[in-house]
């Protein structure tokens, strides 16, 4: 009797054996590899939990560094309940990997690391960081930028730059609020009346809009002002003020919804509307940024000086050359007693909700993009195609191409 409860449990370990060898050979196609981000005061990780258990059902396989969600609050455990291998060695992750998942574009010692053909996906700016694309070249790397992924209705979930950009613009607020050592909303005491703070949003797109929305919850009078005139009505909508710059051309207006470099005219008329506003503000957000340029430089040194002692100003495009003059890239400075807020990586302060939303949009990308039957990525989606800059080593991206050929500076 005991004999065959024993041939049993055997026959039913086989056959269970046999049923995840087919899974394993029709679905494990290949092997994540997540190592820990190496860049100072980077927090943020590309999985977390509920997306390790996404890769592990849709068939693959996941290595994660010890230690890589730390910043995040994610135990090496949380990931290892989730299906993860943890592996201590980050060599051993780069060895057998066969996608590495990143925040960040690799640094030249993991480009070392990284073996010939993987594939690399991350934020990526490879318009500027050309001698990495060069590098991944020389590897046969095939490498997707979280930059690239189109701003199409079908990748909204996949926008990493929108779902980091909104922390970065709800954060800004909340920390200028510390700065000035002021009420944010009006206060009627018996001591008297405290005015609200006055906050000037220069640049409305996601990170501008988040900014809005923060202000006015908080309380301050909020002002906003866009090179774009379609963003006047979504600025109102949020109940700031837009301050137009009158221009009868579509000057800086570019295209697929962005921004693009103004006139030297726009830029005079411009800085003659902002002037006034500037000075008379405790909060300056700035957001500005132009595809592929150079951050527009929107406040000079002698605005700057034109403030009240207290005031601050965040500048959200710090790593971009900053919207100000004076502005030190991951450095608060400080002018005449008006702050200048230049911290790079504000989505990284908010760990656990950037890496949440990170994490997801890595995901909606990856579990879209890779075709399970033919074991690879399907080459002819166009958000896939869209924002894979290399492929083999082979350059595909043509401003990429242009930006290491000289010819995008
Ligand atoms: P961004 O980060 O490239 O620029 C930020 C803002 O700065 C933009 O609104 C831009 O017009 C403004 N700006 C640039 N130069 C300026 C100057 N000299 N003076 C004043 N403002 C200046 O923009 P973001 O946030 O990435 O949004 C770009 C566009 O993409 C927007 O039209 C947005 O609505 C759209 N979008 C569409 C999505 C979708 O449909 N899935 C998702 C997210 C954004």
């Amino acid at each position: 009797m005991n004999l065959i409860k024993k041939i049993k449990k055997l026959i039913e370990k086989v056959l269970l054996n046999i049923v995840k060898l087919e899974s394993i050979q029709k679905y494990k196609i290949m092997i994540l590899g997540i190592p820990k981000e190496l860049l100072d005061n980077e927090t943020r990780v590309a999985v977390i939990p509920a997306t390790v258990k996404q890769y592990i059902s849709a068939g693959f396989n996941v290595k994660i560094q010890s230690g890589a969600g730390e910043g995040s609050q994610i135990s090496d455990s949380e990931f290892k309940d989730a299906g993860a291998e943890i592996v201590s060695d980050v060599s051993a992750i780069y060895n057998s990997s066969d996608m590495i998942l990143k925040v960040n574009a690799p640094t030249s010692d993991e480009i070392e690391m990284i073996k010939d053909g993987t594939s690399y996906i991350s934020f990526f700016q490879t318009m500027k960081e050309t001698s990495k694309v060069a590098a991944l070249q020389k590897k046969n790397i095939t490498g997707y930028s979280m930059h690239l992924i189109p701003r199409t209705t079908l990748a909204q979930k996949m926008d990493a730059l929108s779902s980091q950009t909104n922390i970065a613009g709800y954060k800004a607020v909340l920390i200028a609020a510390c700065h000035i050592e002021k009420y944010m909303p009006l206060l009627m005491t018996a001591a008297g009346t405290i005015p609200p703070a006055k906050v000037l949003v220069l640049g409305a797109g996601v990170a501008g809009l988040s900014a809005i929305a923060t202000a006015k919850r908080l309380g301050a009078q909020v002002e906003a002002s866009d090179v774009r005139p379609e963003v006047k009505e979504q600025v109102e909508s949020l109940g700031a003020k837009f301050l137009e710059v009158e221009s009868d051309s579509d000057d800086g207006v570019g295209e697929g919804g962005y921004a693009k470099e103004t006139s030297e005219e726009y830029k005079k008329k411009q800085a003659e509307l902002l002037e006034q506003r500037i000075a008379d503000s405790d909060i300056v957000v700035t957001t500005a940024l132009i595809p592929g340029r150079p951050a527009p430089t929107l406040i000079s040194d002698n605005m700057v000086k034109s403030m009240r002692p207290g005031s601050v100003i965040m500048d959200l495009a710090a790593e971009n050359g900053g919207n100000c003059s004076l502005t030190k890239p991951d450095e608060i400075v400080t002018i005449d007693g008006v702050m200048v807020d230049g911290t790079v990586n504000l989505a990284g302060t908010m760990s656990v909700h950037a890496s949440q939303l990170y994490a997801k949009n890595v995901s909606a990308f990856i579990l879209h993009g890779y075709d399970k039957e033919k074991k690879e990525f399907n080459l002819e989606d166009e958000i896939v195609s869209g924002s894979m800059f290399i492929h083999n080593g082979e350059i595909v991206d043509e401003r990429t191409k242009s930006a290491i050929d000289g010819g995008d500076k």
